[in-house]
This record gives C-alpha cells, sequence and structure tokens, in this order.
C-alpha cells in the first residue's frame, strides 16, 4: 500500500509548539505581539503536526461569533499555551482577520486569579480539571471567561471553545461545565530505544532513535497539543517489554526533555519499568519486591527521575507475562511488586499502573478446563484490597487480547478496593493495522457502558473506573496509541480513534456518532454530506471488519504466532497461546460454561453469569467465545452458524467494496489530497476484505463439510487460477495456510530463471463484453516486482501495469500480502488471450493467485 508522507508545503498551522520557543518570545506570543508574524512567515520546526489531524481549524464560512482579542489573567505555563492556542485557532478559523483591539474579548484565569480581580464576583468552586466557559454581553462590550479549576482547566476550556467553533457551532451565548470523568486519561507509546515501536503501524518513533531520545522533539510538542485538546493529561512513553534501558541515567536526561515539551500542554511523562531492574541495571543479585536493597535501589531511581522531572506521572508495569520477569520469580505477588514501587512513588504523588495482563502462554490445549481468559481475574481477585492507593490495576477491555470482539473483562467487577483503569488499543493490532478503516468507538463503547452487576447494583464499566462505583478516587482510561512519524497513525481516518479516545476518557457518556460527527467536521468538512457520509462510513466499519474477520465471538482470526494482520484459522489452535476457538470437523467454539466448559463465565456477577451460562441466551455475537456448538445450531433469527459464518463475510466484503463508493462520492466536497491519499487505502481494504471472506469461508466449508446455502462459499465462478493458466517460467507453489490462496495454490516467478520474467496466459472463452480484471497477486517485501497484463499482446489501459511497492507483513506468500489490482473497463471476446507478465525484483518473486473477471464498473470499485 502507498502511504502518502506528511505535506511539507502545507502552510497552515506552522507555529512550533510553546515549549520550543525561547522563553522571550513565548512571552510576546502570550501577550498577542509576534502570533500573526509568526503565523505569516510560516516558522517551521516539524513537518510532522497537530494539524495532519484534527487540529486543522479551516477558516469558517461565516464569520466568528466570539471576540478575537485573548486576554489571560495569570502568567503560568499553561495559561499561556492557552492564550496562545486560542489565537492561534481563532486567527485560523476566521481566515486571518487580525486580532481585535476593543473592549471584546475572551479572558482566561483560575477562580483564584479570577477572585483576586474581583473579590466580589460570586464565582463556582471548580474541581482541578474543571472548566466553565461563559459569555456577557454588556451595553458595549461582549466578553467570554474561560475560568477553571487549575490553569491546566483553562487549557482544556480553550481547547473546547475552539472544538466547538470548529465544528461551526455558534458560541455567542456559550454557557458550558465541563470536568472529565476520570482522573487518569492515558496514552501508552509502545516505542522501543532503537526507534521502532511495538504493534506500531505508522512508521517510527517521534520520541526515541538509536538507543537515544531524538535531537528534534518537534514532533512531540505538536501531539502534546493533540493529547492536550481532548484532555489527555499522560503519556507512558515506552514499550512495556524489554524496559530497563529506560532507568538508565542517560536515557533519563533524555525523557526529561520530553517531559519539558509536553509540560506545556499539561501531559505528563511515565514510563514502563521493567520489575528486574534493579538486577538488570542496578548491579544486584536479585529483584525480589520485598529484598531490602531492592526496595532501596526503587527508592533512589524513582527519587533520580523526581529531581529530573519533578512532575513525572509514574510507572506501567508488565511482569510475569509473555517472558516478562516478575515477582513470581520469588514466589512473590503483583501487589508486592506493585506496593513496592508505589511506596516510592507516593512521596511524590506518583501512580503505579499494574496490568493486568498476566498470563501462562504455555498453556496445554489439550486439557478441556485450561482457559487463558481465567487469568487475569484467578490472578488479581484474590488481591483485592492488598495494593497500595496509588496503585491503579490495568485491565484490558476483554480477557483475551484486544480482538475484534471479546466479552468485557470480569475483572472489572471483580475489584471492588482497587483502583482501576481500562486498557484499549488505538493502534489497530487485530483489527487491520491501519490499513482497514475500523472506528473503534462502538467497541470501546460497549464495554464503557456494559453492566457489570456487581454486588447485584448497576456498576457500568465506565462507572468502575471512573471509581464512582465503588468511591475510588483514582482510575481511568489508558490508549496504547503507536502513533508514529508517518502521519501520527498513518492513515487519515485512523485518527478519529485517537481523537475518540481522549473524547471518551473525558465523558464515556458521549456517543460514538456524536464524536465521529465532530471529529469530522473540524478533520474533513462542516459540509452536511462530507458530515453524513463520513460518519456512515466510520460507524459501518467495525461491523464490517468483525463480519469478515471473525464474527460470532471467534474472535479475530487472524495469524496469532505471526504479524496479526492477515488470516490464518488454525494459528490460534493447539499451541500454548490460549487463543483457541476449538474448530473440528462437527462444530466451533469454546466452551466457557461452568457447568460444562472451563467455568470462566463463573468470574461474572451471578447476573451476568446466568446470561452467558447457557447457549440459548448467549448473545449471538459472543456465542462461540463461551460455547462450543454443532456447525446446524440455530442463532437467535433460526439461521444456522454455518450458514451465518458464509454470509457475514459475504455481507463484510461488499461492505468494504461500499465504502469505496462513499469516498468516491466525496470527490468533489473535500480536500484532494485528503481524498487521493484515502482512496487507494480504501480499495486495497475492499480486496483484503474479498482475501479474508475468501479464507475463512473456503476453511469452514472443508472443515464443516456443509455447502453455503448460497453456493459462493469455494465457488468462483468469474476466477481464471493462475496454477491453471499456460505458464512460461512461473512455478506452481503451495500456500501456507492452505486457505490464504485460492485453491490453496499460487505461482512464483523462479529468480534462477534465465528469463526476466514470468507469465500466465488463460484464453478468455465467455461472452464478448467490457469487464474489470481484477489480478490478485502477493506483494512481497524486499523488493518491488512489476505486474503487465495484457489482452492479445496489448496492455488495455493504462491501469494495466503497475508496481508492488506495497509494505505488508510476512516475507513468503500469505493472506498478508495478497493484494488485488484492478484493471477497469476492458474489452473481451471469445479466444481473447489475457496474459499477465510478472518481473520479480529481488526478494519480491511477483507471485500470483488468480485473475477475475468481474462486471465493469467505475474506475473506482469494482471490489464484488
Ligand atoms: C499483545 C501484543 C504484544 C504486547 C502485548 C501486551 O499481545 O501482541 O506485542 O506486548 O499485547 O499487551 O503486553
Amino acid at each position: 500500500m502507498r502511504n502518502s508522507p506528511p505535506n511539507p508545503h502545507s502552510t497552515q498551522n506552522r507555529v512550533p509548539p510553546v515549549s520550543l520557543l525561547r522563553p522571550g518570545i513565548r512571552s510576546l506570543l502570550s501577550k498577542g505581539l509576534v502570533f500573526v508574524a509568526v503565523l505569516q512567515c510560516g516558522f517551521t520546526i516539524s513537518a510532522q503536526t497537530a494539524s495532519q489531524a484534527w487540529l486543522k481549524y479551516h477558516p469558517l464560512s461565516k464569520p466568528l461569533t466570539v471576540p478575537m482579542r485573548v486576554s489571560p489573567l495569570g502568567q503560568s505555563l499553561l495559561e499561556q499555551t492557552a492564550a496562545i492556542e486560542l489565537r492561534r485557532g481563532l486567527l485560523s478559523l476566521s481566515g486571518g482577520t487580525p486580532l481585535e483591539s476593543g473592549p471584546n474579548m475572551i479572558e482566561l484565569g483560575t477562580v483564584q486569579e479570577l477572585r483576586k480581580q474581583d473579590p466580589k464576583q460570586a464565582l463556582p468552586s471548580l474541581e482541578q480539571d474543571e472548566f466553565l466557559i461563559s459569555a456577557h454581553r454588556g451595553d458595549l462590550i461582549r466578553e467570554i471567561d474561560i475560568i477553571g479549576g487549575s490553569d491546566r482547566a483553562i487549557l482544556y476550556g480553550a481547547f473546547a471553545l475552539l472544538r466547538n467553533l470548529a465544528q461551526g457551532n455558534d458560541m455567542s451565548k456559550v454557557n458550558l461545565r465541563e470536568r472529565p470523568a476520570m482522573s487518569i486519561r492515558w496514552v501508552d507509546e509502545w516505542d522501543n530505544a532503537d526507534g521502532s515501536i511495538e504493534r506500531g503501524y505508522a512508521g517510527r518513533s517521534i520520541f526515541f532513535d538509536d538507543g537515544h531520545v531524538r535531537e528534534d522533539l518537534a514532533p512531540v510538542g505538536e501531539y502534546a497539543r493533540l493529547l492536550a485538546s481532548i484532555g489527555i493529561d499522560g503519556c507512558n512513553l515506552n514499550n512495556v517489554n524489554n524496559a530497563a534501558v529506560f532507568l538508565t541515567p542517560q536515557m533519563l536526561e533524555g525523557i526529561a526533555r520530553i517531559a519539558e515539551t509536553m509540560r506545556p500542554y499539561g501531559v505528563r511523562v511515565s514510563l514502563s519499568v521493567d520489575i528486574a531492574s534493579p538486577q538488570k541495571i542496578g548491579g544486584l543479585n536479585t529483584f525480589d519486591p520485598l529484598d531490602p536493597a531492592v526496595k532501596s535501589w526503587w527508592t533512589t531511581k524513582i527519587n533520580e527521575i523526581y529531581s529530573l522531572i519533578p512532575d513525572f506521572a509514574g510507572f506501567t508495569v508488565k511482569a510475569d507475562s509473555e517472558g516478562q520477569p516478575g515477582p513470581a520469580s520469588f514466589g512473590r505477588t503483583p501487589a508486592d511488586a506493585a506496593n513496592t514501587l508505589a511506596a516510592a512513588l507516593a512521596p511524590h504523588n506518583g501512580v503505579v499502573l499494574y496490568r493486568a495482563f498476566v498470563y501462562n502462554h504455555h498453556a496445554d490445549w489439550r486439557d478441556p478446563k485450561a482457559d487463558r481468559a481465567r487469568a487475569a481475574y484467578d490472578i488479581f481477585h484474590p488481591l483485592d484490597g492488598k495494593f497500595a492507593s496509588n496503585v491503579i490495576i490495568q485491565t484490558k477491555e476483554g480477557p483475551i487480547d484486544f480482538q475484534v470482539r471479546e466479552p468485557v473483562s470480569p475483572l472489572f467487577g471483580g475489584l471492588t478496593q482497587t483502583s482501576q483503569a481500562m486498557e484499549l488499543q488505538i493502534t489497530q493490532e487485530y483489527t487491520g493495522q491501519q490499513r482497514h478503516l475500523v472506528y473503534l468507538a462502538p467497541m470501546w463503547k460497549q464495554v464503557l457502558d456494559f453492566d457489570m452487576r456487581a454486588g447485584g447494583a448497576s456498576t457500568p464499566v465506565k462507572q468502575i473506573i471512573s471509581g464512582k462505583s465503588f468511591n475510588r478516587k483514582l482510575g481511568g482510561m489508558v490508549g496504547v496509541s503507536g502513533i508514529g512519524q508517518q502521519a501520527w497513525l498513518s492513515s487519515p481516518l485512523a485518527l478519529a480513534n485517537l481523537y475518540a479516545f481522549g473524547r471518551l476518557a473525558w465523558n464515556p457518556d458521549l456517543t460514538s456518532e456524536q464524536i465521529a460527527d465532530e471529529w469530522t467536521r473540524q478533520t474533513i468538512s462542516n459540509d452536511p454530506a462530507a458530515v453524513r457520509t463520513v460518519t456512515k462510513m466510520l460507524m459501518q466499519s467495525w461491523p464490517a471488519y468483525e463480519n469478515y474477520t471473525g464474527p460470532l465471538g471467534l474472535q479475530t482470526l487472524t495469524d496469532i504466532t505471526g504479524s496479526h494482520y492477515g488470516p490464518n484459522i488454525e494459528s490460534s489452535e493447539n499451541n500454548g497461546w490460549g487463543q483457541w476457538h476449538r474448530a473440528d470437523h462437527d462444530g466451533v467454539g469454546m466452551d466457557r460454561s461452568v457447568a460444562t466448559g472451563t467455568g470462566f463465565v463463573g468470574q461474572y456477577s451471578p447476573e451476568v453469569a446466568k446470561l452467558y451460562e447457557s447457549a440459548t441466551t448467549t448473545p449471538d455475537d459472543l456465542l462461540l467465545f463461551f460455547h462450543h456448538v454443532p456447525y446446524t445450531w440455530k442463532l437467535h433469527d433460526r439461521k444456522t452458524v454455518i450458514q451465518y459464518l458464509y454470509d457475514s463475510h459475504y455481507d463484510g466484503a461488499a461492505q468494504a467494496a461500499q465504502f469505496v463508493d462513499e469516498w468516491t462520492s466525496l470527490k468533489a466536497r473535500i480536500d484532494p489530497e485528503l481524498y487521493n491519499d484515502m482512496l487507494p487505502r480504501l480499495q486495497y481494504q475492499a480486496g483484503h476484505a474479498i482475501v479474508w471472506r475468501d479464507a475463512i469461508t473456503q476453511y469452514f466449508l472443508k472443515l464443516s463439510g456443509i455447502p453455503d446455502a448460497q453456493g459462493r462459499a469455494g465457488h468462483y465462478p468469474n476466477r481464471l487460477e493462475a496454477e491453471d493458466a499456460h505458464l512460461t517460467g512461473y512455478k506452481v507453489i503451495d500456500v501456507n495456510p492452505w486457505e490464504d490462496a485460492s485453491g490453496g495454490r499460487a505461482v512464483n516467478c523462479d529468480q534462477n530463471a534465465k528469463q526476466p520474467s514470468c507469465s500466465a496466459e488463460w484464453t478468455y472463452n465467455a461472452k464478448a463484453g467490457r469487464f474489470n480484471i481484477a489480478v490478485q497477486y502477493f506483494d512481497l517485501q524486499g523488493g518491488t516486482a512489476r505486474f503487465v497484463l495484457t489482452i492479445n499482446g496489448q496492455p488495455p489501459s493504462p491501469d494495466a501495469s503497475w508496481s508492488a511497492d506495497g509494505m505488508f507483513p510476512t516475507t513468503r506468500p500469505h493472506a498478508d500480502n495478497s493484494t488485488r489490482h484492478i484493471v477497469h473497463n476492458v474489452a473481451l471476446k471469445p479466444g481473447d488471450i489475457v496474459r499477465v507478465e510478472g518481473t520479480p525484483d529481488r526478494q519480491d518473486p511477483a507471485a500470483l493467485d488468480y485473475i477475475e473477471i468481474l462486471p465493469a464498473t467505475s474506475e473506482n470499485s469494482g471490489h464484488s
């Protein structure tokens, strides 16, 4: 797939982050004196800007409804930032109207500052991050006050005002009071010191390179702007795996520079730590958390961190999990480890986010009672009440691992005396790696709104993690973000997920449609048709992806021991990783009931357990997560499981094709650069959805032996297989797993052959007409193979030759890299010779799966 690089020529909002300005300029900026000049001279440090995301501030078609003069009462760093952001935003939204100098103004201040200014003024008492924006209109002046419970709250208020204005909302009579629902609103970066990113799909780290903190931290400042604009207040910088190096003195100095860059936006940094650090980098011969020398090592290290970073937020811990060391090596519990860190962090107001993602990845798949889903509850529930008050247990939203659908983790209802946070992924590891459009807010909302019925009372997850249900001070949401140097998340529409994460951590009662609507207005356009279409695409994207990758609670049927991207159904079975779905000739699904299964269902409160214990009451979309049923099992609408598997995959792939048409309908309405960036991504997705569809339907057809009532699965009447063609140079290969190629086989152009290219030829012998010809090939890394389609020796159109220049996982022909190219509107008559010539390049053998002759449609679509 082609990733468009950020546009270095864009002139919008090219003001450097506040932290990178010299203090003198900062202060002038905060007074509004040099802002216009700075904006106009295009003073740029970074090509990666927040304007690539939602902070675009497109000029509005109507005049602004608020004054343009911004007057902060205080001088604090964050209040200055708020003033700068407002001026920048207002200037841009107004289309460059010079800032007003009259009496009308937006006044900024904390409650204390306003009291000092006018002791008689009646003012509300506001919480730390709470703001009030109110409009006043006198005879002569118009004023808007942004009052904060702290200077950070003023910044949140400033962004809230801008967010509303950018959506075209009339703010002349604004009266808006908001405070975040949760105290922990963090993003987790899984960045490694060498600059790579675990499960990141948008290029390299903006923080680290080659073992160091990067010199150029301008993108970090821009990222902090994005985070602050949606109320995110913490950023954990490094991978949860292999974290020891981040506590070395040299690294900590660099981390202090990152903290300084993010500080003007109220974003505090934190680090993932390796529990074995006292031994790995501290020279001790143990890391037993209860050993006095280990405790003292942590205290000294934490004091060192705070001497460099006084507002350091705390630690995230992955221990005893997937090969990471942990307290279990010494017979200690997670509470022992967490409390040792917590004690040393407490004097500095730091917190420990201890991850509940602890499980045995060498489980015995032959044991019908073994169940990875049970692990978090089995380990952490008995420790409830044993954690220090500054420890927060961070639990993934579902009991397995960020699958396309899972039930809510029962642990949320199982810790009533412990602070909790919900961890979710913004980076789309199992949900299409940003190559597929998958807006995740609807999935997160289902979890947030799910009522755990803990103690028989109403306890929705959002209230548990907000601290309300069990009266905890701390709690919140943590999003694994995966942002990188390629336009943050690579795909422009994927940024809706980062935006939605922040908005939900601020207010989990917002609906996913509302969030999609406001994101689209700020990012793409206020044009009603654009808003309608993009919102609809976003809202349909998760159900579509679920339909073609793993419906009915099967989880994502991907390559779980490899890339986590394309289909590889059996990779989940017969190994210790525990993502089993136990498909066999007769049926499919994991029995997790109490009566006959693993007993996982019993970890829920009785009311919820009652729902899941029986296959007849379990909702269809989780049926196979909780139960093993025959393929002929009837769902609630009386359709059989096997027919649903066929239908949902065909529906999902059709939906993905529909996204292309919907996006195409926006061509004249949206920024051409954005349009052209997104179109090939959606076309690619439509092709890859077919790869998924065919892999899973072929697989279950073969396993169950039950045909698709609609005759589609395993029958591809318009398809001409490469292995059946007249081949010159190409050799037939078996693809592994077999379901990743049509008919299980493909052809490879042998690198050692004398000829520089290979070809596959078919004689067309059906009706004459015009067609789209889809060519399914494997686009391997390490080379750029080239392909040409000819009809009777002539390429029928310019799009008949193309390069395999995408970047996909896996270095052999596999569904990960199976890609579709469509040559449109080709005239064919019986007897015509259709030929595909593939020219391999280095490690890319120009492998070919099949061609498909489809009815001619518009230039952009044709994926059916
Ligand atoms: C997933 C992911 C790993 C990650 C792990 C975690 O399994 O694939 O890369 O380390 O989650 O959350 O710790």
